[in-house]
């Protein structure tokens, strides 16, 4: 039997799974430059068409099996178990993604130690001071990638309620208190309403085919989904939680972080003049770093609070990427937590330390390959064909495969039978349609 989280702990964890990364820049950077709330609004209609269905998908195959993904999928394949069980080596994305999001997690800590006492003043010197990071200061970036990833081992050798459940039920609020704190500051920065005009005011004209893509390829990695986080979750998950309350929540909170962060972020650029579509890391340590600056000390503390909340939002999505293979070790080879997590430290140390080498100027020409480094080889291989592939899986097998009478069994008292027949209807069509539509377009057509 696993452990299972307390109703609370459940939707933190999860939630704590959901924001992360993605919310903190890839939201904001998406919202800026995709009109606004226009893309908000699609954002939520694609998050409820198709990732949230999913996502329930991945719940009923967690609940129904109590295992990891391999097993549960061996579990309640009528037929085929065999083959059905290899849909469940989709954990092996959440290892890989790990293998990338530890040394950002790097970066981020160098961040919040190097703000208490020194923030770039000009841009110029800002993205003198990250290039370095990422191309020479390897003994630093060592230091600090290798800090996070113990980090992260040690909460998950803690188990479930020990180490997941309390890192995110403390941590999770801290986020948000942090993130009110910062709001309420921005809110006193002239700032802060071009900044809530930019990111709400809806702009349909400027929502093109590419807004869709990044909207549902957005929603797919925010929910964590295809790569057995959310199944290996729901395996812990206690009896008689109102799953789709619970389930609506986790959305929810995963949407109102987004836009706060995206609230915060843009606050800064525009009150000092900026570029408002700068993207992702650039965004984050390059200008945020330098625009902090400009507040004196209040820009020290500012920052550090920055940096911290990143810290704590990747962390608790970290540790949701080591659970799901960690449980299937566990569960097959009978091998203690311990144990497992050393094999699953050991491979995703190397990967990780062959990210960092294939930004570093020395040693990127021996690491790249297609013209992308292998820290964006990963990432592209994860987020556009592994996570995609394995959400078309998890909606046959749970809208064809799977017996329907348990689903409805699941879900009926908390969906009611209208609620249960839009949900399997979606999950049979639409879903499954829609990701193949986005995967096809990105691989050829990007
Ligand atoms: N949802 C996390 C984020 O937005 C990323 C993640 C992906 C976490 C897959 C776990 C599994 O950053």
């Amino acid at each position: 039997m696993n452990d299972k989280f307390s109703k609370i702990g459940f939707i933190l964890a999860v939630a704590g799974s959901a924001v992360g990364l993605g919310n903190a820049w890839k939201f904001p950077t998406l919202v800026g430059t995709n009109g606004g709330s226009a893309f908000i609004i699609l954002y939520l209609l694609l998050t409820f068409l198709v990732s949230f269905v999913i996502f329930l998908g991945e719940i009923s195959i967690g609940k129904l099996s109590g295992k990891d993904p391999v097993n549960a999928y061996k579990m309640l394949a009528p037929k085929n178990a065999k083959f059905w069980s290899l849909a469940g080596f989709c954990i092996v994305g959440s290892v890989l993604i790990f293998s990338f999001y530890s040394v950002i997690m790097g970066w981020i800590l160098k961040y919040c130690v190097s703000s208490v006492y020194y923030l770039p003043t000009t841009v110029d010197e800002s993205g003198a001071v990250f290039s370095a990071l990422l191309t020479s200061d390897l003994g630093v970036i060592l230091f600090y990638y290798t800090v996070s990833v113990l980090l992260t081992f040690w909460i998950v050798s803690k188990g479930i309620v020990g180490g997941i459940e309390r890192l995110n039920v403390w941590m999770m609020p801290a986020l948000f208190i942090f993130l009110v704190i910062m709001l309420l500051f921005s809110f006193s920065m002239s700032g802060f309403s071009e900044s809530a005009k930019f990111m709400l005011k809806p702009d349909f004209s400027a929502l093109n085919k590419d807004s869709v893509l990044a909207a549902l390829g957005l929603a797919f990695f925010t929910l964590s989904l295809g790569v057995g986080t959310i199944i290996t979750y729901a395996a812990s998950l206690p009896d008689k939680t109102d799953i789709l309350k619970s389930s609506l929540s986790i959305v929810f909170i995963n949407i109102l972080i987004g836009v706060m962060m995206g609230l915060i972020v843009f606050t800064f650029i525009f009150e000092f003049g900026a570029d408002p579509k700068e993207q992702g890391p650039g965004l984050v340590f390059i200008s945020l770093a330098t625009l902090f600056s400009k507040l004196g000390i209040v820009g020290n503390i500012f920052a550090v609070m920055f940096f911290v909340s990143l810290f704590f939002a990747a962390l608790t999505s970290a540790v949701s990427m080591i659970e799901p293979s960690a449980l299937y070790l566990i569960n097959t080879f009978k091998m203690s937590r311990k144990k497992a997590l050393s094999v699953i430290l050991a491979f995703v140390y190397i990967m990780g330390v062959l990210c960092i080498f294939s930004y570093q100027a020395t040693t990127s020409e021996y690491l790249t390959f297609f013209g992308k480094s292998f820290f964006d080889c990963v990432d592209y291989f994860t987020s556009n064909i592994l996570m995609p592939i394995s959400g078309i899986l998890i909606a046959i097998f749970v809208g064809y495969i799977m017996n329907k009478s348990s689903l409805e069994e699941l879900f009926i008292p908390y969906t009611g039978e209208i609620g249960f027949k839009i949900w399997y209807i979606l999950l049979r069509t639409v879903a499954p349609l829609a990701v193949a539509i986005i995967m096809i377009n990105q691989i050829f057509f990007s």
